[in-house]
């Protein structure tokens, strides 16, 4: 299974993203572009990104009736990014359509990953405003069962989560987690963070990684650092 640090591109225009993109000379990592940047510069940031090397996770959380996901992630399946997603709760025959759509016309396609509870929904929240009355981690845990049934490749989940995931949809379903601090790290709006090396061995298959890279006084070190406490599991 592959691994890797997805670095959190959280800019809001093109010129920032380019100008901390330039500081890699060595590296080429892999970038998370969110609704953000996606709607500011619209789809030439990603085939910019694209060709400067870069694997992109494009992560826009389609949510919509199956039809219009399906042609959604035919658009952009077709700007070759690595890896998209979709909200779980857009049910099976949403997430089965979008599988379709993302499907080239060789039979190849990007990584797709669901996203079941946002982390900022509490039980109570869940409860109150979606009248779900199960507890949350049930909740998280079928709604990754119904990706997987979907044919979906894996979930969004906080590291503390991706052993149950993968207890409930086997090894090969893969966790994206964000939610990643250093140690000794600022935790930000995050509430339950873990290190790198403690996601890897959570069961993290690609960590999403913010603030503590974008915002380092030196970018390149801290996207160092965070690979090798990821892959090597080194704290
Ligand atoms: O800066 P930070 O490391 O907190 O960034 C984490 C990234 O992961 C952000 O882009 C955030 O929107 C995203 N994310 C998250 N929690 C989720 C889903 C996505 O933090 N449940």
């Amino acid at each position: 299974m592959a691994k890797d640090v997805i670095i959190a591109c959280d800019f809001n225009c093109k010129a920032e993203v380019m100008a901390f993109l330039d500081k890699f000379t060595e590296e080429k990592p892999y970038v998370k572009i969110g609704m953000e940047l996606f709607y500011s510069e619209g789809p030439e940031i990603v085939r910019e990104i694209k060709k400067r090397g870069h694997k992109i996770f494009l992560d826009l959380k389609l949510c919509d009736i199956p039809n219009t996901v399906e042609k959604s992630m035919a658009v952009l399946s077709s700007l070759d990014v690595d890896m998209t997603n979709l909200h779980a709760f857009g049910t099976i025959p949403m997430m089965e359509a979008a599988v379709r759509g993302l499907t080239r016309p060789d039979g190849t396609r990007p990584l797709l990953i669901a996203v079941t509870q946002l982390t900022s929904t509490s039980e109570e929240i869940m409860k109150r405003d979606l009248l779900i009355n199960e507890p949350l981690d049930k909740t998280v845990m079928h709604y990754a069962a119904n990706a997987k049934a979907a044919g979906l490749d894996g979930v969004v989940c906080s590291p503390l989560e991706a052993g149950k995931v993968k207890s409930v949809c086997g090894d090969g379903f893969i966790t994206v987690t964000p939610g990643v601090r250093f140690a000794d790290g600022e935790k930000g709006d995050q509430v339950r963070v873990t290190t790198p090396a403690d996601a890897r061995h959570l069961g993290s298959d690609y960590i999403v990684v913010g603030r503590p890279i974008t915002r380092a006084d030196d970018p390149v070190n801290a996207y160092r650092k965070c690979v090798k406490e990821f892959l090597e599991g080194a704290k």
